[in-house]
């Protein structure tokens, strides 16, 4: 325990450590500080290293919600310690309790090992493939491309890389290979850029189908919540994923779950859960096989309707409700 006495208000803060030098687990350390008003997270811990424990390892640079170096988990929730009010976080949870970054392997203490972040940034090819030199008849492009572009990018250039959205992403969690939001935000970025040829487009989208791509998020929006910086990278997902139906990529499981419930609404006004598996898998037995089971359990709590059954009453107001939709949604 360490006390240093400044100013103020005295607060308890406990921190994740861990040594892989000595420690064999993770375990809680507690500090006591003397804090004043208007400090933010990043400065009591850089007093608690400067003044309590020199061996408190922690990454920050800009101090100013810059560089994203310094997100990690505070009070249960990803932030920039740079710009995580001390008064405000204890109004709310009453503690201050900080964590490293959630799954991501911790190297010490509140670092975390980012390399798998950076990979996945690179396997999303963050670069223009552009065509040919642009020429003075181009001009318009460029002027479009800067008179738009806030609503073109979709605010997906103010991301700094920080790695919130991912320790927040469900489907990281569970699935350490799923490219992630912060790199599927990046892709968009490319992907709403008119000097980008289309080739080059439709590879990049083609590559995000496989497993681990676009389909795989599950839209819990947590990426959402903790970005500090408002890139939506759900929302980019779903432009993804919308780019991708309408140049026709629909093989996927994820493609044609998204397609067959949207024709079953519009054909009966609800979902068909009797019908909806057939329209992902197919008739190819392998598929069939593989969602017997989950079939055979709703069957038996009375969870799968009749196939045949009534359409439900107004559904050609309905029907012409997304055909409006359909039309007032520009092509991505
Ligand atoms: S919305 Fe998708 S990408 Fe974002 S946190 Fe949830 S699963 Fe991950
Ligand atoms: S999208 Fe937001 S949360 Fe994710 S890395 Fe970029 S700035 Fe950080
Ligand atoms: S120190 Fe740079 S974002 Fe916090």
């Amino acid at each position: 325990m360490c006390d240093v006495t400044i100013s103020l208000m005295r607060l308890t803060f406990t921190i994740q450590r861990f040594n892989p030098e000595v420690d064999s687990i993770v375990h809680p350390q507690e500090f006591r500080l003397d804090v004043g008003r208007g400090m933010t997270v990043l400065d009591a811990l850089i007093r608690i290293k400067n003044e309590c424990d020199g061996s408190l390892a922690l990454r920050y640079s800009c101090r100013s919600a810059i560089c994203g170096s310094c997100a990690m988990t505070i009070n249960g929730s990803e932030k920039l310690a740079c710009r995580t009010s001390l008064r405000k976080e204890l109004e709310q949870h009453g503690h201050i309790a900080v964590a490293p970054l959630r799954n991501l392997p911790v190297i010490k203490d509140l670092v975390v090992d980012m390399a798998s972040f950076w990979e996945k940034i690179r396997d999303v090819h963050p670069w223009l493939v552009s065509g040919a030199r642009p020429t003075d008849e181009d001009i318009p492009v460029q002027t479009q491309v800067q008179g738009r572009a806030n609503p073109q990018f979709h605010n997906v250039d103010a991301c700094i890389m920080c790695g919130a959205c991912v320790a927040a992403c469900t489907v990281h969690e569970v699935s350490k290979g799923f490219a992630g939001p912060a790199a599927l935000a990046k892709a968009d970025r490319f992907l709403s850029d008119p000097r980008e040829v289309p080739s080059a487009t439709r590879a990049r989208l083609s590559a995000l189908q496989d497993e681990h791509g676009i389909w795989d998020c599950t839209r819990c929006n947590f990426c959402v919540e903790v970005c500090p910086k408002d890139v939506k990278p759900m929302e980019a997902i779903i432009r993804l994923r919308r780019a991708s139906l309408e140049r026709g990529m629909t093989t996927t499981g994820g493609a044609r779950h998204v397609l067959g419930f949207t024709e079953l609404v519009e054909q009966q006004g609800r979902l068909n859960e009797a019908i909806m598996p057939l329209k992902v898998v197919g008739f190819a037995p392998r598929g069939l096989l593989h969602i017997l089971p989950l079939g055979m359990k709703m069957f038996f709590k009375g969870k799968v309707p009749n196939p045949f059954g009534h359409s439900f009453p107004g559904l050609s107001q309905l029907q012409a409700f997304i055909e409006r939709v359909r039309r007032a949604t520009p092509p991505v």
